[in-house]
């Protein structure tokens, strides 16, 4: 059975509704790896309950340690002599998730600062302000631009734009793109297609995968509004590409 459940093309961005595991050994080979895997939380606070409606519960966030490992083996033969991962996880997964990139050089374990934290248990324990991104390469390579520090400050987006209940901010997959000259960026596991968005907007090519469709429905939405946008900004007019195939093709 084909894996490819639906694919769409959107300028330089090939995105996949499939689950990954399947996906995955059908594609070529990749310059980078950005992905926000599920963290196997499942929940949802009070405070966003009031934001995203009808349900801010991540559809399918299992947590999964085979199936993290399972699409780590996969990805392996998939990636280029430098090629860069950055994966995303609870800073109290790292004990599960290290392991796993173990299998690549681990360079970094980067703490992305979203400058405010989640309500979680408001009595007994410190807000939680940051997650985990764990930076991991085949082989090193200078980064691009000067010397940066392991904690990253990007704001998390106000609760009112979110799209999908773990969202990622454009601007720091943006920040993440630009530090390497990665032709080809993999997202396996896509959500509402941030890391599409980011590299419209740095001008690299994009495969992302999401198993979900009401997920990939809105990062198609989504990636073709940033491609649109990108294309009234350059100085020739590329015919914005959007090519659908179903199953049924
Ligand atoms: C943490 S979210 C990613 C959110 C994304 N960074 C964003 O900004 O929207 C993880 C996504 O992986 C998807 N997912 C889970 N298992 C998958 C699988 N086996 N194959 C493809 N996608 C999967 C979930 O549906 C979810 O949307």
């Amino acid at each position: 059975m084909n894996p490819i459940q639906r694919e769409v093309t959107i300028g330089p961005c090939r995105l996949i509704l499939g689950d990954c595991l399947e996906v995955l050994p059908t594609i070529g080979k990749v310059d980078a790896v950005i992905t926000d895997p599920p963290y196997g939380n499942n929940y949802s606070t009070e405070r966003r309950l009031g934001i995203y409606r009808p349900s801010t519960r991540i559809t399918g966030d299992i947590l999964s340690e085979p199936l993290l490992n399972d699409v780590a083996a996969v990805l392996e033969p998939l990636l280029n002599d430098v090629a860069a991962v950055y994966w995303f996880a609870a800073p109290d997964r790292l004990d599960m998730v290290l392991p796993i990139l173990k299998r690549w050089q681990v360079i970094n374990v980067i703490a992305w600062d979203k400058g405010n934290c989640t309500a979680g248990d408001l009595e007994c324990s410190y807000g939680k302000q940051w997650e985990a991104i764990v930076f991991a390469v085949t082989s090193k390579a200078p980064l691009v631009g000067s010397r940066d520090r392991d904690i990253f400050r990007f704001p998390r987006m106000n609760g009112a734009d979110y799209v999908h209940p773990t969202q990622k901010p454009v601007e720091l997959i943006e920040y993440i793109c630009g530090r390497h000259s990665a032709n080809l960026i993999l997202d396996p596991f896509m959500g509402s297609g941030t890391t599409g968005v980011a590299c419209i907007r740095k001008e690299r090519q994009f495969i992302g995968i999401e198993k979900e469709p009401k997920y990939f429905d809105i990062a198609v939405k989504r990636i073709e509004q940033a491609w649109r946008l990108k294309c009234s900004e350059l100085p020739f007019e590329p015919e914005p590409v959007l090519k659908q195939k179903t199953l049924c093709d």
